[in-house]
């Protein structure tokens, strides 16, 4: 997966540091090189013999060290590697990134690199939600720096909320992202061995997924969604890259990673949506598990809509585009098989057979989301497949193998279009 690209990965002090080792393993197993830099409260959290032993390299602790200087000097450390990865970034070290000071090797090097910085935020939920960190990592982002989490979550000192970094599987899957085609080119991901086929059994297709909720603006602080998470789309996206297809993944906003291997186009509004989709063809296959809203406002207010002690402000509502629709009834360049999703809480099938028919699609996957059933935002999903040969129902499972058994069914589908 990684084969060929190189990494440099500073560990920051925080008890997410002893993550780091598994990172460092991980990225070993994708096939590509990692050199660590520890500072020196990371050093405290796990030891410069552990990270060694994985990587298979000397670790780089000090600014001025002799020996290290005049192997490697610290700018050219700097930029020997692909990306540069901060996991855990800690409050402080992203405090002196944002403000380019250097006054210790991580932070030189951060100052003085020349690649692309993908930080893992670690740090107690108060000292991330502290205003200063807020602004540091807006001064990041527009600096150019990726972040991938912190997660939600209960943290070492008992706390609830956001500031556990992300798992190094999610970290992986950044760095991936990071030296995929934006960046790098980057080799197709191993197939899942269930869907090995010669090749991949997508090899050489493009495969369009929507996915998440849209967000439609009532004024600038507000705006009308659903529940819908995305991981089933997401889950999709990742199942149809591992059987080999180049896959773009339009999104709405998800708090999710980008899938390994997988082009993520990220949007808000339906309409965005919209657009994206028509960007993004040609397509073999096209896939719209997005929850898109169907209404949004007529017109978004410019400013905060204020109570003001008068009448309840009456929200006047347009219909959205529906862009499976459109895709379905495109005359020139329909891809060959276009899969829409039916999110219903009552009559399942009868509602999901008619809405095939109206929307003009190949395959309608059907599914229960009413409260009961636990779908939106949970785990696990029971989906029935509506095509020409009838309905077929597939057992419950995990998304994840809901979204294999789809994509299998989906390249069978396919095969028999062309
Ligand atoms: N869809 C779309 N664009 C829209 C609305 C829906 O592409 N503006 C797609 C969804 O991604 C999904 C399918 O259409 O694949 C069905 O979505 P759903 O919300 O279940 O259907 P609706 O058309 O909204 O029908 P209803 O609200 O009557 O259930």
């Amino acid at each position: 997966m990684l084969k060929g690209r190189s990494v440099l990965l500073i560990i920051g002090g925080g008890i997410a540091a002893y993550k780091a080792a598994e990172l460092v393993r991980l990225i070993k197993k994708s096939g590509g090189a990692v050199r660590c830099i520890l500072t020196k409260a990371g050093r405290e959290f796990v030891t410069p013999l552990t990270l060694s032993g994985l990587s298979g390299e000397k670790v780089f602790e000090e600014l001025f060290s002799l020996t290290d200087e005049t192997e490697m000097g610290h700018i050219q450390l700097s930029r020997s590697a692909d990306l540069v990865v901060v996991a855990p970034a800690t409050a402080d070290l992203m405090a002196k990134a944002a403000n380019g000071l250097a006054n210790d090797l991580a932070s030189t090097t951060l100052l003085a690199t020349d690649k692309r910085v993908l930080m893992a935020p670690a740090m107690n939920v108060r000292m991330w939600e502290h205003p200063a960190t807020q602004r540091n990592l807006a001064t990041l982002k527009r600096d150019g720096v990726t972040f991938v989490g912190p997660e939600d979550g209960e943290m070492a000192c008992g706390e609830y909320g956001p500031g556990r970094m992300a798992e190094p599987v999610a970290i992986l899957a950044a760095i991936g992202e990071l030296l995929g085609p934006k960046g790098y080119p980057m080799p197709a991901p191993d197939p899942l061995p269930e869907l090995a086929a010669p090749g991949g059994a997508l090899a050489g297709k493009h495969v369009l997924i929507t996915a998440g909720p849209t967000h439609e603006p009532i004024d600038p602080v507000r705006y009308i969604a659903n529940r819908s998470s995305g991981k089933q789309g997401y889950a999709l996206a990742e199942a149809a890259a591992a059987a080999g297809a180049r896959v773009t993944l339009i999104s709405g906003p998800v708090n999710l990673p980008a899938p390994y291997g997988v082009h993520v186009v990220k949007v808000e509004t339906a309409r965005e949506m919209g657009s994206a989709v028509s960007d993004a063809l040609p397509a073999d296959l096209a896939i719209f598990a997005a929850a898109v809203a169907d209404w949004r406002t007529i017109d978004e207010a410019g400013q905060k809509l204020k109570k003001d002690g008068k009448a309840i402000p009456p929200l006047q509502l347009t219909e959205n585009p529906d862009i499976l629709a459109r895709v379905s009834r495109l005359t020139d360049g329909r891809p060959a098989l276009v899969v829409g999703f039916a999110a219903e809480t009552e009559k399942v099938i009868e509602h999901a057979t008619a809405k095939r028919a109206r929307k003009g699609c190949d395959v309608i996957v059907a599914n229960d989301v009413s409260p009961q059933s636990g779908v939106m935002g949970g785990e696990n999903n029971t989906v029935h497949i509506l095509s020409d040969a009838g309905v077929e129902t597939l057992p419950e499972m995990s998304k994840d193998k809901v979204a294999r058994a789809l994509i299998d069914r989906f390249a069978t589908l396919l095969k028999t279009k062309a």
